[in-house]
């Protein structure tokens, strides 16, 4: 059977387009993006998901009055749909466990830098690449991950290296890592949950081929 992905976002939506891009040239293979799911009603996000004629909702967590009743109507919305994978695309907000344990190996996310460096609370956005930069560290890169309760602590699944050059700044650096890594594996995750080509054994992952 397809299965049904509901994309989360919070911005501009690029990994987002390239989810899209990849569908298009039918590389996310037994799988079609449903819904688009925003966090904030003007993200570019919404318009990239209205001209590929992709069902869009806004949900803010601002319209709630505790984490757990925002996880509950998350939870409604995606149950409703029919979701079979949850993808976090620069999705902002924190999600509760009221969410995530609805969804166990079933909400992937894309982080970044290359997990355990940089990653957890606080870091997210260009603040990862400014801390990379900070630090001196001369490899950095991507990782797509399932979601558990621990902040960017869940089963790795994909990730790819990038080089850091002198002279690069934070948002140099931020479009280098999506062009060479996130957007090449955030698909290629994707494609695998869809295959059911990822076997997750606690932590660990294993890839089939
Ligand atoms: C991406 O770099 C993504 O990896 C990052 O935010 C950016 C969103 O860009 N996500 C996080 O930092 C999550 N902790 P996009 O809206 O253009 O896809």
């Amino acid at each position: 059977m397809m299965k049904n992905i509901a994309v989360l976002v919070s911005g501009g939506g690029t990994n987002l387009q390239a989810l899209i891009d990849a569908q298009n040239r039918g590389e996310i293979k037994n799988g079609r993006i449903s819904c688009v799911v925003s966090s904030n009603p003007d993200a570019y996000a919404l318009t990239r998901a209205e001209n590929n004629n992709i069902p869009t909702e806004v949900i803010r967590r601002k319209d709630y009055d505790s984490l757990s009743s925002y996880d509950k109507a998350l939870t409604e919305l995606i149950k409703s749909r029919h979701i079979d994978l949850v993808v976090l695309a620069g999705f902002m907000t924190i999600l509760g466990n009221g969410f995530i344990s609805n969804f166990e190996n079933r909400i992937i996310n894309i982080h970044p830098s290359l997990i355990p460096s940089f990653c957890g609370e606080g870091f997210y956005g260009l603040r990862v690449h400014e801390k990379v930069l900070e630090r001196g560290v001369k490899v950095t890169g991507a990782t797509a991950h399932f979601v558990n309760e621990i902040c960017d602590g869940g089963p790795i699944i994909l990730q790819k290296a990038v080089s850091i050059y002198s002279g690069d700044t934070p948002e140099v650096l931020q479009k280098r890592v999506m062009e060479q890594a996130e957007w090449k594996i955030l698909p290629q995750a994707v494609s695998l949950f869809c295959e059911d080509k990822i076997i997750v054994n606690g932590n660990i992952t294993q890839i089939l081929d």
